[in-house]
């Protein structure tokens, strides 16, 4: 069995769609966030999940918070943390201490769009796509090792909401896969690139 920590910042639908998916061998050992108003908290506690949340408007700088956060988070003994819509730039320590061992769903096809307002950049650049990417968390913002993305189209008419939508069905079904892959002991990360052991056993959108 893994255990496995989630963060999240807000409406936690990513968060969901793990535990929803019932992994094999994954142990959600709990749901913490630095927004104690995220309603994927009070969700998660309905479920019976251990949450907990740390303000980090509490806390003198990043480095403080990150230190609290790491304390919280290592007292479930994680094997695996996801950051599943957590909406903080991370400090290198913390990325150092979960090195290998933490993963991040952002809503672009990186290495375009890092940091926020990805739907809308893309289509202002005329994107004829956009998408998801689930990477390894680095120190460098969303630039760690890819595991998987998923691609949907951009249409004429659409706005940065409508490619929301359509992006995040496709981050609910991504996610799940790749904490399997990770639990499963699938994934091995080799420089920039991931390879999986498994290749046979990867879906359609996981390119
Ligand atoms: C998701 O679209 C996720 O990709 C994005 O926040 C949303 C969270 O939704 N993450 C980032 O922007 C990270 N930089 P959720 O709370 O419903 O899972």
């Amino acid at each position: 069995m893994k255990n496995i920590v989630i963060l999240i910042s807000g409406r936690g639908s990513n968060m969901q769609s793990i535990v929803n998916a019932n992994i094999p061998n994954a142990n959600i050992v709990a749901v913490l966030s630095n927004n104690p108003d995220a309603a994927g908290l009070a969700w998660a506690t309905e479920r019976g999940i251990a949450t907990a949340a740390l303000n980090h408007k509490d806390f003198a700088s990043r480095e403080a918070f990150d230190q609290a956060m790491m304390l919280l988070i290592d007292a479930y003994e994680p094997d695996l943390v996801v950051l599943a819509g957590f909406m903080r730039i991370l400090t290198p320590a913390f990325c150092q201490h979960y090195a290998e061992r933490c993963i991040n769903i952002h809503p672009s096809l990186l290495p375009s769009f890092t940091g926020l307002h990805t739907h809308q950049r893309a289509i202002d650049e005329g994107c004829r796509v956009a998408g998801c990417t689930i990477h390894f968390v680095t120190e460098v913002l969303d630039n760690g090792a890819i595991i998987a993305q998923g691609v949907v189209p951009i249409l004429d008419n659409d706005t940065a909401d409508d490619v929301a939508a359509r992006v995040l069905a496709v981050e609910h079904q991504l996610l799940p896969q790749a904490v399997a892959d990770f639990v499963s002991g699938s994934l091995k990360i080799v420089g920039k690139r991931v390879i999986k052991r498994h290749q046979a056993d990867s879906s359609a959108q996981m390119l």
